[in-house]
């Protein structure tokens, strides 16, 4: 019998991906279409470090998927590639705060980056510090090293351990710092003592809209797949769809990898539009199953309350939904009405129910009116698994 996974992969018939590895969201293109004022925004600031200054910090802000650590990267590898050409001495280092929670770790990373023999623990924070100021103090080959990090999702570290980590940062001689945020509002965690040590330049990345987002899934459509396995009908589509929701080029690229895998699976030739509604509805259940799975016992309860209350088309006010959330706790303790509030507030914020207010009449005072916003039978299929 021939191997099955040669047979496979000499099927022409199902050769929809010619390299899967485009679509990939690790994947940093080498091009960045509508992002190049950005690009030339840090270089303008960056290029101070092959003068030999330290850079300006910069402050990158951007809803998800708006080509912020794409575009931070890609800025990285230019300027490692024109530094390597000169006689400057330039590290740039990234960072994920999200890896890296602590100001006590990102440190000690870099220390570690940077050729320092510092332990993961053990070390007091000004132990640590010390350390990494005399990387600075040594000049390095005998020319002054310039250090750029990148704190990617900084607002995580922020908001966990304080700024004292742009304190020190914006406190060491030839550091630059560049941070990243999904929030404009994140700067609420810094102080005004770091403030004005930061002097950041603030760059914004605004949502892409349905006709740049074809321009960027174009690119990367013709690096993974076969030639007329597509047609511009199925990269509009993705588009539009990602336009409609937040203008995310993560979103619209894994729609199109995903009808790409249906297509796929289905033994069709071509990529269908039809495929790309399925993408849509295979990523949002995923989306929505994990949220749910991942919620706290007391607001899945809510959840299948409001689920029952919806399903019976009633009018959900907010003392309806806690008397049948305590049906469903059946005399185990459930939260007070009081707190129902800040859980109806929670699953509104992702996106799964939503609340109006309304007005009873004339002196009869305000209520909230709640309902779902997803699929009800995502929500269904969900919760029986629980
Ligand atoms: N202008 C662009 N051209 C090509 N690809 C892009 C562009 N912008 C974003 N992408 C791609 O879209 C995906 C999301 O981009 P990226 O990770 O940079 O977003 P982000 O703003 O950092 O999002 P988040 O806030 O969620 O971290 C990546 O796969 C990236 O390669
Ligand atoms: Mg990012």
């Amino acid at each position: 019998m021939s191997n099955m996974f040669d047979e496979m992969m000499g099927n022409d018939k199902i050769a929809i991906f010619k390299d899967k590895k485009f679509l990939d969201h690790k994947y940093i293109p080498r091009k960045l279409p509508h992002r190049l004022e950005q690009v030339k925004l840090i270089a303008k600031y960056w290029i101070e470090a092959l003068r030999n200054t330290s850079p300006t910090n910069i402050t990158i802000y951007g809803k998800t998927g708006t080509g912020k650590t794409a575009t931070a990267k890609y800025a990285m590898k230019e300027l490692k590639e024109s530094s390597n050409a000169k006689d400057v001495f330039i590290r740039t280092e990234y960072i994920r705060c999200t890896d890296y929670t602590t100001e006590y770790q990102v440190i000690v990373e870099l220390c570690q980056r940077l050729g320092k023999n510092v332990p993961d623990l053990g070390w007091t924070k000004s132990q640590v510090m010390r350390a990494f100021k005399d990387i600075f103090r040594r000049n390095a080959f005998g020319k002054n090293m310039i250090l750029i990090v990148i704190l990617d999702e900084i607002d995580i570290l922020l908001e966990k351990d304080g700024d004292g980590i742009l304190y020190n940062l914006t406190r060491t001689d030839n550091v630059s710092i560049v941070s990243i945020s999904n929030y404009i509002d994140f700067k609420k965690y810094i102080g005004p003592r770091v403030s004005s040590s930061l002097c950041d330049r603030e760059i914004a990345f605004h949502p892409y809209n349905a006709q740049q987002l074809i321009d960027i899934l174009e690119e990367r459509a013709e690096m993974s797949f076969n030639e007329n396995t597509y047609d511009n009908e199925v990269i509009s589509l993705c588009a539009a769809f990602a336009a409609r929701d937040e203008g995310d080029a993560r979103y619209a690229l894994n729609l199109l990898k995903t009808a790409g895998e249906i297509a796929f699976e289905n033994e069709n030739e071509k990529i269908t539009p039809n495929n790309v509604h399925e993408a849509k509805d295979r990523i949002e259940h995923n989306t929505i199953t994990d949220i749910i799975v991942n919620l706290p016992i007391q607001q899945q309860r809510i959840l299948e309350a409001l689920l029952d209350l919806t399903k019976k088309n009633e009018e959900i006010t907010s003392g309806k939904l806690y008397d049948t959330y305590l049906e469903i706790c059946k005399g185990d303790s459930g939260v007070s009405y009081r707190r129902i509030f800040d859980l109806i507030n929670q699953l509104e914020l992702l996106g799964i129910l939503s609340t109006n207010t309304i007005s009873k009449g004339r002196g009869k005072g305000r209520t909230n009116i709640i309902s779902l916003q997803c699929d009800c039978n995502i929500i269904e299929d969900t919760l029986i698994l629980l």
